[in-house]
């Protein structure tokens, strides 16, 4: 079957099962197509927690199709690709989190949403890459913060409060490794380009940028700028979306290396099938979903 026919399948099963399918900015293009909901991480939470459907279909990663579970426990949630994970995510386990809390008794733990549901239960608020300094302004019962498990994102956070923060050793491992000869070089040859960039990308990239912010961050910088060539530095899913809302625009991705792997196992056939035969569905068992729902919710207040 080809991309349209299976695309006019998804679109007819999801009406008849009352489903949404929610996408993120780094899936393939031709799903990205069919969103209803198309999105960095908090502007899907935000549409898993409002949304009146009976069915959510996440094309993303396990931690966002968690964190639809979490928001909208009497939803059924799929996640068409089980193996869809996030490494950043699973750098730090809810026993890692808690020997770090009792190292760090009076500071806060700010969980970026790539995280285990788990371990955003064991925080006191979560935070995208769109929102983490203003979640972490909003703390006000503690000046020291624990920010997990994203390194880069925390050490970023750093320049924009006055809070201590205390970065975790994780890091992205698409984000992390884009250096900065690779920018120069780039640079060298599009000279009046300005330069886009994740704030999962190292201290020393971010140096580098003309704009750092979230997926959603970056698609609002490109429509605004009057700039017409724009360096890239995320995950190159996302230039399906730059291309189709600039088209008088040049983006140019600082590394071809920017892909994640996690991100494109899902396919439109995947999602075909998820919806046809209601796999894989995600749950979070109570235990862990009502602390995890408190951070969450907390975070959504603040935003
Ligand atoms: P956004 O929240 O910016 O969409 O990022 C998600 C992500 O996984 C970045 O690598
Ligand atoms: Fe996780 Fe990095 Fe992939 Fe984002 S790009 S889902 S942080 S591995």
């Amino acid at each position: 079957m080809n991309f349209t026919d299976l695309q006019n399948r998804i679109k007819k099963l999801l009406k008849e099962k009352n489903a949404i399918l929610l996408v993120h900015y780094y899936q393939r293009g031709e799903i990205q197509d069919i969103a209803d909901i198309l999105g960095d991480s908090l502007a899907l939470s935000i549409e898993a927690a409002r949304t009146d459907a009976d069915i959510i279909v996440f094309a993303g990663v396990r931690f966002m199709a968690e964190s639809a579970a979490i928001l909208s426990p009497d939803k059924t949630v799929l996640l068409p690709r089980e193996e869809s994970g996030c490494p950043l995510a699973d750098m730090i386990t809810a026993p890692q989190l808690e020997k770090a809390r009792e190292e760090n008794p009076d500071a806060s733990v700010v969980a970026y949403v790539n995280s285990s549901a788990e371990v955003k239960a064991h925080s006191d608020i979560c935070c995208t890459s769109a929102n983490a300094v203003r979640v972490v302004n909003s703390i006000t019962d503690a000046k020291r913060v624990l920010m997990i498990p994203d390194g880069n994102l925390a050490r970023y956070t750093s320049l924009h409060t006055d809070r201590e923060i205390i970065p975790w050793k994780g890091y992205c491992p698409v984000h992390h490794f884009v250096t900065t000869d690779e920018v120069q070089s780039v640079k060298d040859r599009y000279p009046r380009a300005k330069f886009a960039a994740h704030p999962e990308c190292r201290p020393e990239v971010l140096e580098m940028t003309d704009f750092v912010g979230s997926t959603g961050g970056i698609i609002r910088f490109a429509r605004e700028t009057d700039v017409k060539e724009i360096i890239v530095g995320t995950e190159l899913g996302i230039i399906h979306q730059l291309e189709k809302e600039n088209p008088d625009k040049t983006f140019i991705p600082v590394s071809d290396k920017l892909i994640c792997q996690d991100m494109k196992y899902i396919t439109l056939e995947d999602i075909h099938d998820a919806l046809v035969e209601m796999k894989h569905v995600v749950t979070v068992p109570d235990r862990i979903r009502i602390a995890a729902n408190r951070a969450l919710t907390r975070m959504l207040e603040v935003s």
